[in-house]
This record gives C-alpha cells, sequence and structure tokens, in this order.
C-alpha cells in the first residue's frame, strides 16, 4: 500500500441480517472505491455489544460480515479486514474522546434517542451512549479522509468532525477532520412494507428487507409484496413514497439513472416495475449470497484472514494513539 494514498474507513456491525440497504448504502460503494485509496474496512463488534447478543450467534455473525465483505468484492491485498475488538487501540482512543465529547452534544444524537426510546432511555446502556465517540474513535485512529456511509450516518460523521477539531483545538494538530462520502442514490434506502420507514437489520419483520443472503425466490417473493402507492404513474415523488423506495434501489443496483428508469416505464404497471426490479437485485445479490457461503465453509481460513487484518490496522492504530496520548501529556 502506498503512503500517499489518502485513507478511507468504515465499518459495518455484525448483529441482525446484512441487507439490501448495507449493500448499496455501504459496501457497494467500498468495492468501487477500493483502487483509488488506502482502505481499512472494520467489522464493529464493539459497537453490536452496545445491545445484548447471545455469544455463539455473534461469533457466527462477525463471520458472516467478513465473507460478506470478501463476497462482496473486497480484495483484501488492497484492503485491511479486521475486527474493531481485536485492536484494542479503538477502545483506548474512544476514552481519550470521552474526556472531549460533551454529554449534551451525544444526548441530542437521533439514533440514541430512537433506540433509547424503544427499549426505555433509563436501562439503554452507557455503551449505546457512548457508540458515537467509538464510532469517532475508529475514523480518528486511521486518520481516514474519506468516510463512505449511509444517510442515517450523517450526524455520527459530523460529530467525529467536531471531536477532532476540538482535540486540535485544545492539544495541537493531531487528527485529520474526516469527511462523509453519503452518494445521491441508495443511501436511504426505506423498508419495503413500510416505506417510511429505514430498512433495519434489527427488524422483526423479514417482509420489510433484502438479506444480502436470501435465496433468489425469497427475494422475487418479497420484492412482488412489496407496497406500492396509490395510483399508477412510476415516478419518484414524495407522494409516492413506495415507488421512489422501488426506483431508488433499482437506480443503484444497476448504476442507471431515477429518470432513465422511469422513462422506461412510461405506460407499464407497477408489476412491470417490481418484477424487473427483482431481476435486478437477484442478479447483483445472487453471487454475493454463493460466494459468501463457499467461504463460511472454511472459518480458519475467515479467521486468519481477520488476524491478519488486525496485525496491520494495529500498527497504523498504534501510531495515531501514540501521537493522541503524547499530546495530552500521557506518553
Ligand atoms: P450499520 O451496521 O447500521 O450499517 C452499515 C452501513 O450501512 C448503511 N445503512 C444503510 N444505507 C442505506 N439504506 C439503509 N436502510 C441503511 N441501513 C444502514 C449505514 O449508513 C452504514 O454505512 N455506526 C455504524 C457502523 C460504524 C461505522 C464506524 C461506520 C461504526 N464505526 C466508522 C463508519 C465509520 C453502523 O451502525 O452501521
Amino acid at each position: 500500500m502506498q503512503d500517499h494514498k489518502r485513507r478511507v474507513f468504515s465499518g459495518i456491525q455484525p448483529s441482525g441480517n446484512l441487507h439490501l440497504g448495507n449493500y448499496v448504502g455501504a459496501l457497494k460503494n467500498w468495492v468501487a472505491m477500493q483502487n483509488e485509496y488506502e482502505n481499512y474496512f472494520c467489522i464493529v463488534d464493539l459497537h453490536a455489544i452496545t445491545v445484548p447478543q447471545d455469544p455463539k450467534v455473534l461469533r457466527q455473525k462477525i463471520r458472516e460480515v467478513a465473507a460478506i465483505y470478501l463476497a462482496s468484492g473486497l480484495d483484501p491485498e488492497r484492503c485491511v479486514i479486521f475486527r474493531q475488538s481485536k485492536v484494542s487501540e479503538h477502545a483506548e482512543l474512544c476514552w481519550l474522546l470521552n474526556c472531549v465529547a460533551r454529554f449534551g452534544e451525544l444526548q441530542r444524537m437521533t439514533q440514541f434517542k430512537d433506540k433509547a426510546q424503544k427499549g426505555g432511555a433509563d436501562v439503554a446502556s452507557a455503551g449505546l451512549f457512548d457508540y458515537p465517540v467509538l464510532m469517532a474513535a475508529d475514523i480518528l485512529l486511521y486518520n481516514a479522509h474519506l468516510v463512505p456511509v449511509g444517510e442515517d450516518q450523517r450526524q455520527h460523521l459530523e460529530l467525529s468532525r467536531v471531536l477532532a477539531r476540538r482535540f486540535n483545538n485544545l492539544y495541537g494538530e493531531t487528527f485529520v477532520v474526516p469527511e462523509a462520502i453519503i452518494l445521491d442514490t441508495g443511501a436511504r434506502v426505506m423498508a419495503l412494507d413500510a416505506p417510511e420507514e429505514k430498512m433495519s437489520k434489527s427488524s422483526p419483520r423479514p417482509a420489510s428487507f433484502v438479506s444480502i443472503l436470501d435465496e433468489p425466490d425469497t427475494i422475487r417473493k418479497k420484492i412482488r409484496r412489496a407496497k406500492t402507492d396509490s395510483g399508477s404513474e412510476i415516478t419518484a415523488s414524495p407522494d409516492k413514497p413506495a415507488i421512489t423506495n422501488l426506483l431508488d434501489i433499482y437506480a443503484a443496483m444497476s448504476g442507471r439513472k431515477v429518470s432513465e428508469i422511469e422513462a422506461d416505464y412510461e405506460g407499464k404497471g407497477y408489476g412491470d416495475l417490481k418484477k424487473d426490479l427483482a431481476e435486478v437485485v437477484v442478479e447483483g445479490m445472487a453471487p454475493v449470497r454463493d460466494r459468501a457461503y463457499e467461504l463460511l465453509d472454511d472459518p480458519a481460513e475467515l479467521d486468519s484472514l481477520l488476524d491478519l487484518g488486525a496485525d496491520k490496522a494495529r500498527e497504523a492504530a498504534q501510531l495515531t494513539l501514540h501521537d493522541a496520548r503524547a499530546r495530552l501529556g500521557l506518553d
């Protein structure tokens, strides 16, 4: 890897089922960008445990995410692929940043407010509250310039920028101030059965998401049953949230513009759109699914790839952490 390349960092939580939103909002863009940058792609297992997890399932999900990263086309020669919990510098930098982050700004994070509201704020873990600071630590530890994410991470990215600038102002230039990369299409895929809700890994309703590991016929069925809007015209507009979502998925999976797709479907019905969209999604997902299952057949190989990644990540992380400690007067 060459030193002059700018750095990219991003991550996915190994919880629930990775879905179409994770694929087009994040993974697909990481793959497209990987040649241009020095890349760090993390499996953020410490973030996953901010809500209770079954240890057996978590262990399996970690490998599943690793397999999906590779199956989607991330090349371990060009990307450092690793687990967050295997590089303890993440947790240590998180503590240092906790001491510059403010209680008030964490309280204003909408994802915390939403999640805490669902389960009751009093019983939400302190880890859930601190989640965005750990995320800032992930990014700042690698002095990443660019962070490709979906729309739901915009506020967390803004906090990472605030913390980097605040630390730099207080203690001297230490961290790169990162930038979010959020694309126009596919950055906010909505639930298939409720287009006013985000497609979510933690949804209890399988009909709401297409999992990256769903079989082709399951994908076809879910898209056929996706909610539609009243009327019959195939156009993206605020009064047609369901069709807008289907067009957005179509555009993100095919690399075409929404306006071109709208033109193709002039005079056609919702059924035609769904039928073709299902094939576009199956065509994109089936090879990822097949390859991921092949990789999962050899868990020892996946584990050793992750350990190798952690060794590489640790080297970069130690340099930044040492810098931050020295600035604070700890080294
Ligand atoms: P997570 O695991 O919830 O989601 C992983 C990535 O998928 C994107 N995403 C979506 N994009 C489009 N439509 C959707 N419905 C959708 N749902 C999720 C997310 O925006 C994300 O890019 N906090 C992060 C993980 C993280 C991280 C980081 C990301 C931890 N540290 C540092 C970047 C940099 C999260 O929970 O993502």
